[in-house]
């Protein structure tokens, strides 16, 4: 396994749309043990591949508390199939926007239909931290970040302060 590194926005590759994987092989359960553990190290919950430059739809998610054992979950071509109408703010963070936060409303249940990592097929029905998580990841397939559900002022604001931070970085 390797670390892999994680794009910080702004950046184009995170704006990018991804394709379906054709086949869960040993280079997608690869990249998914690499980016489970690149998560797991920044740490986070979540992690989508094209924060790591790869535009694959691939996602891992654990959202075990620290004192639970890890439930590493892995997911290929993942599809929402059905959303609740009750919606629920939760602050939500990013690894590729270290340190910003902002409520974000959503669905509070989702199910969603993948190829886990021996490329049978799932449906997980999820709830609370879970259903947050899966519709934030997924969004990262599609180019979307948490900011993209704010306003322009708010969105701008945290690009902004990534942008400053991402000059101090490099110098
Ligand atoms: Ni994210």
């Amino acid at each position: 396994m390797s670390l892999l590194n994680i794009l910080i926005a702004p950046d184009p590759t995170l704006k990018q749309k991804t394709k379906p994987v054709v086949e869960v092989d040993d280079d997608v359960r690869q990249l998914m043990d690499d980016m489970l553990e690149t998560m797991y190290e920044a740490p986070g919950i979540g992690l989508a591949a094209p924060q790591v430059g790869v535009l694959k739809q691939v996602l891992v998610i654990d959202v075990a508390r620290q004192d639970e054992p890890p439930e590493p979950i892995r997911m290929a071509n993942p599809e929402i199939v059905w959303l609740s109408d009750t919606l629920v703010s939760n602050s939500e963070g990013c690894l590729s926007l270290p340190e910003q936060y902002a409520e974000v409303t959503r669905p509070d249940r989702v199910k969603v239909r993948y190829l886990d990592e021996t490329g049978t097929r799932q449906t997980l029905e999820a709830d609370g931290l879970l259903a947050t998580c899966i519709q934030h990841e997924i969004d990262h397939l599609s180019g979307i970040l948490f900011v993209d559900h704010l306003s322009a002022l708010k969105r701008n604001m945290i690009l902004r302060r990534m942008a400053k931070w991402k000059r101090q970085q490099a110098a």
